[in-house]
């Protein structure tokens, strides 16, 4: 179905273009009732371009602006803006199509774009701990709001299984491994052998000899390093795929950093090859090529002394390669593989000088490429302290912990609420409502500010949290389990009398208008706080209108308005991965 932001962008550029051809139409909805449901601001932007009065050519446009079945007629405002308040009754007819529409209000995209997102991308032998939550659940629920929206989505986990580290587990491996151990908790004790043997290495010349060996040994193909390195990836990939199977997210491919090898040499030959690479002390890089301002230049940086160079090294002085060349052949190979139209990778912050050098070696060394590379980074998550989250004795939290503490704290809190449930149905609602807690806590900030991790406020049942918004879905479910009789709606019975009423139907057909716009800056936090507005919104309804106590016509909408926000709230909270329970 079209939303009443498309249809009436559509009549608005009908007024505007024959005045003004080359306009560019402006149109948002808006917080404030009293200025109308959408106001533009097209008139003002052209008047100022044309040096003339905005309320005049506010007024020209309202003059050619066809408001027949759609809008009341347009009222300027300020100094030039344009106001529109929807019909009444245009709201009755898109919500009977939105209640009848298996997408909720969100339209087709005009062309499916194929998207290739790199998220989660955990190092080999250190365990998930709780800042690779945010790269997971921000990529997982981007990857479903994209497929949602029509789009096409690779998702791939761009494993840390390659690099200088394997000398050292190597070392650790062949020397200090406590078998037993590994076969209890494998990446706990892996770490445990590299944290030792990184250790050592610090101050101990026979330990960097014996690591530098083992390196050397792996990089040209020894049998039994090989074997040892495929088994600390086995090890590992089994302990991501029992957090993946709790968070339920899935991958379509898992190309670790390792898989790019073969091509790493080539990548540097064609570097240099087309002048964007050169040696420099033995090594290649990549300089400035002075096109940029210098402050946006990341192969410069600023020292007391001015600007230096900076440049991005792709190729080490021993002819190995690394981070950079890695991510130019993964680029490389997902243009060839895919034909993205964008690929987004998601780190957190302390990466984006990384990516910034990245986009711009792309963008030289391929300048015909169309896809759209895109790094989408995030802070921190901070203790009470506002130190990065640790546990007491300052060690990093393991996710899996975490995930295990949640679901114990969610059960305590269903038990209380609901005693008389069996044990396994209140595990399973705790399961439920503790990962939602979590992943929605994390969520809800802008992803690029660091948030405060906090048990008390994610797993509160009012305010702007998971269990809130499940809560307000298991309400409106248990409406529907009072009828005596199944309810089917019949789409000739809509009346919106009530402003309550109005109010709900409006924000439920928003839906379709805000989820597309979450791809374009990469915010899935917009979706979160539209959930939280739905949710406070049919509250408020809920208090105005009695549901089961009215009658007829309006006993009809309402029980629509409350079916569709259950299903909105539902597939709302399903993009953001998130599950509901039934009963709470
Ligand atoms: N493994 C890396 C890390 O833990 C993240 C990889 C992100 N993806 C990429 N193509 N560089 O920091």
């Amino acid at each position: 179905m079209v939303t009443l932001h498309a249809l009436l962008a559509e009549r608005l550029e009908l007024a505007v273009r024959p005045l003004f051809p080359e306009a560019k139409i402006q149109l948002s909805g808006t917080a404030d009732a009293r200025f109308g449901d959408y106001q533009s601001n097209v008139a003002m932007t052209l008047a100022k371009a044309a040096r003339r009065n905005p309320r005049e050519v506010a007024a020209e446009i309202i003059g050619r602006f066809d408001s027949s079945g759609l809008t009341l007629p347009p009222e300027i405002a300020g100094a030039g803006f344009i106001n529109f308040r929807i019909l009444p009754e245009r709201f009755e007819t898109q919500l009977t199509s939105l209640a009848g529409d298996a997408r909720l209000g969100v339209p087709v995209p005009p062309r499916p774009l194929q998207y290739v997102i790199d998220f989660s991308s955990p190092n080999v032998a250190k365990p998930m701990h709780v800042g690779h939550i945010r790269s997971t659940i921000l990529g997982d629920a981007l990857a479903r709001i994209a497929e949602f929206l029509g789009h096409n989505v690779v998702r791939d986990n761009h494993i840390g299984d390659w690099g200088t580290q394997f000398g050292m587990l190597l070392v650790g491996w062949k020397t200090r491994m406590d078998r037993a151990a590994l076969e209890r908790d494998p990446l706990a004790e892996m770490e445990r052998i590299y944290k030792e043997v990184s250790a050592a290495y610090q101050t101990d010349p026979a330990t960097q000899e014996a690591v530098r060996g083992e390196l050397l040994k792996l990089q040209s193909g020894d049998e039994e390093n090989l074997g040892l390195w495929r088994e600390m990836i086995r090890l590992s990939q089994g302990q991501f795929d029992a957090i993946y199977g709790r968070l339920e997210v899935r991958f379509d491919v898992t190309l670790g950093e390792s898989f790019y090898n073969p091509w790493l040499r080539d990548i540097v030959a064609d570097l240099k090859e087309k002048g964007v690479a050169r040696e420099s002390e033995g090594a290649v890089c990549v300089f400035s090529d002075h096109t940029l301002p210098e402050k946006e230049d990341p192969f410069l940086i600023r020292d007391e002394n001015g600007w230096r160079d900076n440049p991005a090294l792709v190729q080490k002085s021993d002819g190995t390669a690394n981070y950079t060349t890695t991510d130019l052949a993964t680029l490389q190979y997902r243009l060839k593989t895919w034909s993205p139209d964008e690929i987004i990778i998601i780190t957190d912050g302390r990466q984006q000088q990384h990516f910034r050098q990245l986009s711009a070696i792309y963008q030289r060394w391929q300048p015909e490429a169309p896809a759209k590379l895109s790094h989408v980074w995030f802070g921190s998550i901070l203790g009470d302290d506002g130190k990065p989250f640790k546990t007491r004795s300052g060690e990093t939290i393991r996710l899996s912990g975490l995930l295990d503490e949640a679901e114990e704290r969610a059960l305590v809190q269903v038990t209380e609420k609901n005693p008389g449930l069996p044990e396994a149905e209140r595990r399973e609602i705790a399961r439920i409502v503790g990962l939602g807690a979590v992943k929605y806590a994390d969520l809800l900030p802008n992803r690029q500010s660091d948030y405060v991790f906090s048990w008390d406020k994610m797993l509160s049942f009012q305010g702007n949290t998971a269990p809130y918004l499940q809560y307000s879905y298991v309400r409106i479910r248990s409406i529907f389990r009072k009828l005596e009789m199944a309810w089917t709606f019949s789409a000739a019975e809509v009346s919106l009398a009530e402003p309550a009423e109005t109010a709900l139907a409006k924000k439920l057909l928003q839906f379709g208008e805000i989820l597309p716009t979450i791809l374009d800056d990469h915010r899935p936090n917009l979706l979160a706080n539209y959930l939280h507005e739905l949710a406070s919104t049919f509250h408020s309804f809920f208090e105005a209108c009695p549901v089961l106590k009215s009658e007829g016509t309006t006993r009809e909408t309402r029980l629509l308005l409350c079916d569709v926000t259950a299903r909105v709230l539902e597939k709302g909270l399903f993009l953001l991965g998130i599950a509901v329970p039934e009963k709470m």
